[in-house]
């Protein structure tokens, strides 16, 4: 039978991959920006790093409908899932509008840097109560 108990490392999986890949973009632009292609490189691992974060929450959210039914009964993970997903939306925003607007473009991208930082912390703190939830810590 498909339960949260089988689903759950399909959703784990996809969510410390997709973190890996998102802390790997933020590496490059603090210690590889003399590099050429740094920002590509940055954009490409934080679009696919999100997207494995979009497959995980799918995950997710199948593996309560399947199961118990009950959406956001997981108390804080799913609530702070939610708040990191948010951010996750938020950031790439941030990191394309800074190209497009010209006033306040350093405000802007102090505060991508800040969204991007929280964001990867969010994250890593909903992977912890997940493995929690799942009785690895
Ligand atoms: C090792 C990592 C993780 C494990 C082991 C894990 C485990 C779980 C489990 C067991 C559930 C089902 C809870 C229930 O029965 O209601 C769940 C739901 C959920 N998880 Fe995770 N999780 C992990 C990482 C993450 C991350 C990083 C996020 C978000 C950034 C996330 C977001 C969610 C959300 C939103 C749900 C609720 C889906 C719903 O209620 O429809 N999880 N997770
Ligand atoms: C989910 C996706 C993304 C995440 C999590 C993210 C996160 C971050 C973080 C944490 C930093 C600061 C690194 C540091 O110096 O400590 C940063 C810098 C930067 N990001 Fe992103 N980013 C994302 C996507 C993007 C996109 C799509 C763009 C542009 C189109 C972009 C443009 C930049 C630029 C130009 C910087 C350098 C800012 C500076 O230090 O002057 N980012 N990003």
């Amino acid at each position: 039978m498909v339960t949260v108990g089988t689903l759950w490392p399909y959703h784990a999986t996809l969510m410390i991959l997709g973190l890996a890949l998102l802390t790997t973009g933020m590496l490059v632009a603090r210690y590889r920006k003399a590099r050429k292609g740094w920002l590509s490189l940055h954009k490409a691992l934080g679009l696919v790093g999100a997207t494995f974060v979009l497959l995980g929450l799918i995950t997710a959210v199948y593996m309560v409908a399947v199961s118990s039914g009950r959406h956001f009964a997981a108390v804080p993970h799913t609530y702070l899932g939610t708040l990191a997903l948010l951010f996750l939306g938020i950031t790439p925003l941030l990191g394309y509008a800074q190209f497009h607007v010209t006033a306040n473009r350093s405000k802007l991208r102090a505060i991508h840097r800040w969204s991007g930082r929280i964001t990867l912390f969010l994250i890593a703190l909903t992977l912890l109560t997940g493995l929690s939830l799942v009785g690895l810590l």
